[in-house]
């Protein structure tokens, strides 16, 4: 089987060189992962970056990563579930660069547990961050474009989960489909003040900065190559592209969409039916125990 052949080389671009010069873009939870791998696409094309994380180690790499690309960044410390921190992150972000023109909401938070397991606070904690953390983010961004007359454009980072529901991830999933809805109501609402809204869509795309938890599920998985219809994964580069062709000039039309960049995973369906392993079995734990 052929499958898609690999993708252009780490570094390559389909857009022109400077397409995002003058421009800053701010992505939450860029410092690490495939936040960073968002980033390192637009500092290529000539934008200055802002990454926002709790993390300050988080910070410090994706830091380092984009220098060493020659572009120009700077770090703010922020929790997403906090209105006023995030105002204070962009109020160094305008600070440091001017207000940026491009806001992805890449930070979430995750992991893999039977829904029957989750307490309240985990439940609160995933839906918080992934969902009113976005909310929150882009309300802020969207009133300071209202507020300047500015046009801008906006990435939400979804899964493919939010249309289809997350065995093993009630918690994100339920976020997910919410952050897919805000994209579908953001962009209506301010598509007039020239604000784009639009979602992006990862397929699987191992890369060293996996939670743990999320690793140990692909461990679990051999030959992941040959589980996916384009008989590869993918690269974290090629939802890069994707972010900066969706942020640019040339797709200043494409409002409201959300594009999933998974190789046609998530479209899949067998002929015949595969037996259902329970979630408390693929994740290899016994039986539910009430009251823990
Ligand atoms: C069960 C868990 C848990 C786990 C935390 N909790 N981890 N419950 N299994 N593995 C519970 C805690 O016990 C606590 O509930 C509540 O969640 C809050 O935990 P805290 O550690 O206090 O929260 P916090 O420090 O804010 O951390 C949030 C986090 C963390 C979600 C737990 O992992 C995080 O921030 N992750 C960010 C990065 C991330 O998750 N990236 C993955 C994105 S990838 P109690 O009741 O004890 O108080 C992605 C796509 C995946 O989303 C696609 C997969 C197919």
């Amino acid at each position: 089987m052929v499958g898609a052949p690999p993708p252009p080389e780490d570094g390559a671009s389909a857009l022109p060189a400077g397409t995002f010069a003058g421009e800053t873009v701010l992505v939450t939870g860029g410092g690490t992962g495939l936040g960073l791998a968002i980033a390192l696409e637009f500092g290529r094309l000539g934008a200055s970056l802002v990454l926002a994380s709790r993390g300050d180690e988080h910070l410090a790499a994706g830091a380092e990563a984009l220098s060493a690309i020659g572009t120009e960044v700077a770090t703010v410390a922020c929790d997403i579930r906090d209105p006023e921190a995030i105002a204070v992150a962009f109020d160094a972000a305008e600070g440091a660069f001017g207000l940026p023109g491009v806001l992805v909401n890449n930070a979430a938070a995750n992991f893999p547990s039977p829904a029957e397991d989750l307490s309240p606070n985990a439940w609160r904690t995933v839906v918080d961050i992934t969902l009113n953390g976005t909310f929150l983010c882009s309300r802020e961004f969207g009133r300071r474009h209202l507020a300047a007359g500015t046009p801008a454009s906006i990435l939400n980072v979804a899964a493919s989960y939010a249309w289809t529901g997350g065995p093993g991830f009630a918690h994100s999933a339920a976020a997910k489909a919410g952050v897919v809805n805000l994209v579908e109501t953001l962009a209506v609402e301010w598509g007039p003040a020239g604000i784009r809204v639009n979602g992006l869509v990862p397929g699987l795309m191992p890369h060293d900065d996996m939670t743990a938890d999320i690793r140990a599920s692909l461990d679990r998985t051999p030959d992941l190559d040959a589980r996916q219809p384009a008989m590869r994964v993918g690269a974290p580069r090629e939802l890069g592209w994707a972010a900066t062709f969706m942020a640019s000039p040339y797709a200043r039309f494409v409002s409201g969409h959300t594009m999933v960049v998974d190789g046609a995973n998530w479209q899949r369906r067998t002929l015949t039916s595969p037996p259902v392993v329970p979630v408390r079995e693929q994740m290899g734990r016994g039986g539910f125990e009430p009251g823990t």
